[in-house]
């Protein structure tokens, strides 16, 4: 809560198109969307030291064709009047400049292409939003209704995709979410679209903007929870850790089915995105590891175990060949598995794919994923849980490997169990399906 005397000081203040790309100069204002936002992966994007070390490897690995490649869509107000990537100390930039700050988002005009950060900006000293009812007159800055940047239609997802879809120089797409919302039946052509920022941006009543008479609003929160979270010190863990339990809570299901089967048992799990508006994992699935724990006991002994990794050990087919583990895969032209995005030709990906139609006569309609086990013996008890880590440690360990990343970011790595995806069947309950 700001006090009215600074409340009063903040109505008179007035800021140029230089503050006006500087988060901090909205904080006195709009001290919730800024607080919010300072928790957020869009404020992390370009202090993440994953994203750092990746984009160092990059350079180096491509002879610095990569330039600014990744900053356009990382920390895009660093790119102002014509900066380019060699102008960077990346690691180093002004605090103004980091992530994807305000100006990010609120001074786009235009989507010129739904991919590798296709945005235009002005410095014109308005704020574009969804456009409020009757807004209060700030010496801050003009503001401006624009379909980019009204949640309530579809073309604010466009806005949000021009980032979220990344296509590699070469043609091939390595983040899909924008192109997977398009194709679902949360897109576009859907007689009820529903917006990314719908999801993303839950709505509460509440102030625009923290100057004296202002009225309440429609507001939105800023905090976007995806999976990702900080791996170095970074404001608003327990609250950001909350909102992703409370959005994944309600958008995946699982099924857990026990049945004789043609080698004893048969051990079937069955996932299904229900209210993704898009794949799950998605973005860089090439780096998430989603993964399922089947504990088997038959007569007191444990008949199957997979999907149990110590901490700090790799999730891995490898080591455990009965694992249902989703995710991408780059491949070379051969087809052979390579590490990075600059180097792949393919990408070869088992994720949870979102819904495309509501008509239970569409062949489409059922898009759950089943994996099943035969577990020999007298299986008396089956328990399954499903597992998470937003970036795999076998990228960590390239990193760390290839010099760029400090070996203790390795131990930041949270693995997260999905909340309400646990299931244990019993043989009392009798051969078939939980819950
Ligand atoms: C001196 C106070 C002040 C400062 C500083 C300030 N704003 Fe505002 N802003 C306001 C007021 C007042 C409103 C209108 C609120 C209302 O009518 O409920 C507003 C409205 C907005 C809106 C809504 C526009 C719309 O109509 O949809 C956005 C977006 C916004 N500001 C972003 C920013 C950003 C980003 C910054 C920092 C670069 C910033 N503001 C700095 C006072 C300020
Ligand atoms: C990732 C893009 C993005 C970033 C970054 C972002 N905003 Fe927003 N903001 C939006 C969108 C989209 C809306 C409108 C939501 C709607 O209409 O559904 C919005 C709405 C607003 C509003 C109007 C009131 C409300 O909550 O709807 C204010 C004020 C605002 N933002 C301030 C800020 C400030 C200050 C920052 C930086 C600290 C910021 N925003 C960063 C996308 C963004
Ligand atoms: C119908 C609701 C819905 C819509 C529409 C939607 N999302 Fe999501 N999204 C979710 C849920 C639920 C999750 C998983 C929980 C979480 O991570 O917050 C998620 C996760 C994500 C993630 C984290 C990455 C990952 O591996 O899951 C990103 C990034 C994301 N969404 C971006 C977008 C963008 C961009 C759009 C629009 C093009 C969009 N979402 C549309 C519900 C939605
Ligand atoms: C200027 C580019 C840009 C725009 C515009 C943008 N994003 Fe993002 N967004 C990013 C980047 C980069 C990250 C990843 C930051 C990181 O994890 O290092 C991100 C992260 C996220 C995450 C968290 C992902 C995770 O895995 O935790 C969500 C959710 C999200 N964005 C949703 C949106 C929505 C919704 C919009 C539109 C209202 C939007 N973004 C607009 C660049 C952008
Ligand atoms: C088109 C915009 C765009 C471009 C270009 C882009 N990214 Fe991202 N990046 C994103 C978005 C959006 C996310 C978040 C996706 C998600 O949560 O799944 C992300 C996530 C990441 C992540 C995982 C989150 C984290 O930081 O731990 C890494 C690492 C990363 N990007 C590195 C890079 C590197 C390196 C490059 C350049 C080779 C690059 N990105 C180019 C938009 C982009």
């Amino acid at each position: 809560m700001v006090t009215a005397l600074a409340a009063a000081a903040c109505a008179r203040e007035s800021i140029d198109a230089e503050a006006l790309r500087d988060p901090a100069s909205c904080a006195a204002c709009h001290p919730d969307h800024t607080r919010e936002w300072a928790a957020s992966m869009h404020a992390y994007a370009s202090d993440d030291p994953v994203f750092l070390a990746l984009e160092r490897l990059g350079q180096r690995d491509t002879g610095g064709l990569l330039g600014e490649f990744c900053v356009r869509c990382h920390a895009p107000a660093a790119l102002r009047d014509g900066r380019t990537r060699a102008d960077l100390d990346l690691a180093n930039l002004p605090r103004e400049e980091r992530g994807v700050g305000c100006w990010a988002c609120h001074a786009i005009t235009d989507v010129v292409a739904l991919h590798n950060g296709g945005l235009e900006r002005a410095d014109d000293g308005v704020v574009r939003g969804r456009g409020l009812p009757d807004p209060l007159h700030t010496p801050a800055h003009a503001s401006a209704g624009s379909r980019w940047l009204d949640g309530r239609g579809a073309a604010s997802s466009d806005a949000c995709g021009a980032c979220h879809d990344v296509v590699t120089p070469g043609g091939l797409a390595v983040e899909r979410t924008y192109a997977e919302w398009a194709e679902s039946l949360f897109g576009p052509a859907s007689p009820r679209p529903v917006s990314c920022a719908t999801c993303h941006m839950i709505s509460r009543t509440g102030l625009a903007a923290n100057v004296p008479d202002a009225p309440l609003r429609r507001v939105h929160d800023h905090g976007f929870p995806g999976v990702d979270q900080a791996l170095t010190p970074w404001p608003g863990r327990a609250e950001q850790d909350a909102a992703i339990d409370r959005d994944l809570r309600a958008s995946l299901s699982s099924l857990l089915c026990v049945r004789p089967g043609p080698r004893g048992v048969e051990v079937a799990v069955t996932l299904d995105n229900l209210q993704v508006g898009h794949a799950f994992p998605s973005g860089v699935t090439h780096a998430r590891r989603l993964w399922v724990e089947v504990r088997v006991e038959a007569g007191g002994a444990v008949a199957l175990h997979t999907g149990r990794f110590a901490p700090g050990e790799v999730v891995s087919t490898e080591t455990d060949p009965d694992l249902w583990l989703l995710r991408s895969r780059f491949l070379d032209a051969d087809g052979a598995e390579v590490k990075h995005a600059w180097e792949a030709h393919q990408l070869e990906s088992e994720l949870l794919p979102a819904a495309v139609t509501a008509d239970p006569s569409d062949p489409r309609f059922y898009h759950a994923l089943t994996r099943r086990w035969d577990v020999a013996g007298a299986v008396d008890r089956v328990e399954i849980a499903v597992h998470l880590e937003a970036v795999g440690l076998e990228l960590l360990d390239h990193l760390i490997e290839a010099g760029e990343l400090d070996p203790a970011i390795r131990d930041a790595m949270p693995r997260r169990t999905l909340p309400s995806l646990a299931l244990t069947w019993t043989l009392d309950r009798g051969w078939g399906c939980v819950p």
